[in-house]
């Protein structure tokens, strides 16, 4: 287990470029298996949870190469494996998106439920009533998510709820389903208008990613492309949190001004001086953090994977400030490190309610999940004194090079394995 050792008060100042989205990535290299022959990726992150993916896909029997530091290609054969067993599916919760692009390619798919995780039960009932709809024939036995399809046909599918995967693990399917899909109340996120156009780009024809009704008319065969993967915009932010809570300034290079609306929305509320430019946003922070209200949504709301990183940035706030989880049940499990940094924070059910403090301290404390482990970063950079941010791993799952890139802004970071 490795751990960063982080010397605060620093004020992060420069520039930085943002790597490819990994929620981008994960589903857009799952739905490489749709198309044979050869897919070349770029902008692709080589980050702990692609690497998991491209494992996955390795032993299906792709041929994973990297010939670039962000540039994959992937290599599908004609036959390949339907099975991805638990110790791969506990390791990446992504991997549920095998079953729509299985059961479209190969017509059966046999994926072990994948763990609940920290920030809730992750269940798959929107995705398994979808594909069902599409002509699927669904079991749980054991542990496992057994589907196989005689014929795909289209379907008007309603989502109780927008969910990205189910969104997305329906459209894979949908693609090469017979005739057409309306998928209703889908996400509306940029990764899911991301794996559209790739499919696309393969031969697919989807139309309405981006808005609440996605069409797809299902196509006999896909065939491997080129395709560059959309910049991160919770990498972004996450940097733009980083330039507010240390008083710093901060250019981030290579991002989509769109995607990073809410989040600029309420950084401009929390007082950070803001500036879009051609090469990036330019991000300073405030005088004084005010303190603001913030509530997840499903996009274009608030992003729940920017939940951790304002509840960080809050904790130093004059006044309090009010976090509301609507996305997740259970991701605000942040407030206990952050309090043991001196932070004032009092979780209800969803609601963090949140009392902004003069300063942190430094403390040794652990990294939950992946926005939370981001988030400690954020104030140990911001505290005063030694923090050392445990289980290291869980930030490497989505974030590359994190510590090069805080080192080339100014901050005091080093890794200790
Ligand atoms: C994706 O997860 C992202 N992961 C998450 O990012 C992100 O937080 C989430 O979308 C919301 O934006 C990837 O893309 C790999 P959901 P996903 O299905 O697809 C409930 C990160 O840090 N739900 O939109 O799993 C679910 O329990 C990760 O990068 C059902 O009830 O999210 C949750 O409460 C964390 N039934 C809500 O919907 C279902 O069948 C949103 O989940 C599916 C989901």
């Amino acid at each position: 287990m490795s751990k960063l050792i982080i010397k605060g008060p620093a004020r992060l100042e420069g520039k930085v470029k943002i790597s490819g989205a990994k929620n981008a990535a994960l589903a857009v290299i799952v739905a490489a298996l749709l198309g044979e022959g050869e897919t070349v990726l770029e902008n692709v992150p080589q980050i702990g949870d692609v690497l998991i993916m491209t494992e996955i896909l390795d032993t299906l029997g792709v041929k994973v190469h990297w010939p670039g530091s962000d540039t994959l290609r992937l290599t599908v054969p004609e036959g390949i494996g339907h099975l991805a067993d638990y110790n791969m599916v506990k390791r990446l919760r992504a991997s549920n998106l095998l079953l729509g692009a299985l059961l479209a390619r190969k017509g059966i798919a046999e994926i072990s439920l994948p763990g609940g995780c920290q920030i809730g039960s992750r269940p798959m009932d929107l995705h398994i009533k979808g594909l069902t709809q599409l002509g699927c024939r669904i079991s749980i036995e054991h542990g496992f998510i057994k589907a196989s399809r005689s014929h795909m046909h289209g379907a008007r599918i309603y989502l109780d709820f927008p969910s990205v995967g189910a969104t997305e693990n329906i459209m894979i399917a949908a693609t090469m389903a017979e005739g057409q899909t309306v998928l209703e109340n889908a996400a509306k996120e940029p990764e899911v208008v991301d794996l559209a156009s790739f499919l696309n780009s393969m031969g697919a024809r989807i139309r309405g990613a981006g808005t609440d009704v996605i069409k797809i008319d299902g196509v006999k065969h896909l065939y491997g492309t080129r395709y560059s993967i959309i910049p991160d915009r919770i990498e972004a932010g996450t940097f733009m949190v980083g330039a507010a809570i240390t008083g710093g300034s901060i250019m981030v290079e290579n991002v989509i001004l769109t995607h990073l609306k809410p989040i600029i929305a309420k950084l401009k509320e929390t007082g950070a001086y803001i500036e879009e430019t051609d090469s990036g946003i330019f991000v300073a922070g405030p005088e004084f953090i005010r303190s603001v209200d913030v509530k997840t949504l499903p996009y274009p709301g608030f992003p729940t994977d920017m939940q951790s990183q304002m509840m960080a940035l809050l904790s130093l706030a004059r006044g309090t400030s009010l976090i509301t989880e609507n996305v997740f049940e259970n991701r605000l499990q942040l407030g206990i490190e952050l309090k043991r940094m001196g932070a004032k924070v009092k979780v209800e059910g969803r609601t963090a309610i949140v009392q902004g403090v003069e300063k942190l301290c430094g403390a040794s404390v652990k990294a939950l999940d992946l926005r939370s482990g981001a988030a400690l970063v954020l104030a140990g950079l911001a505290a005063v004194g030694i923090s050392e941010i445990q289980q290291l791993e869980v930030i490497d799952r989505g974030y590359r090079h994190m510590e090069a890139k805080l080192r080339s802004l100014g901050a005091d970071v080093r890794r200790v394995n």
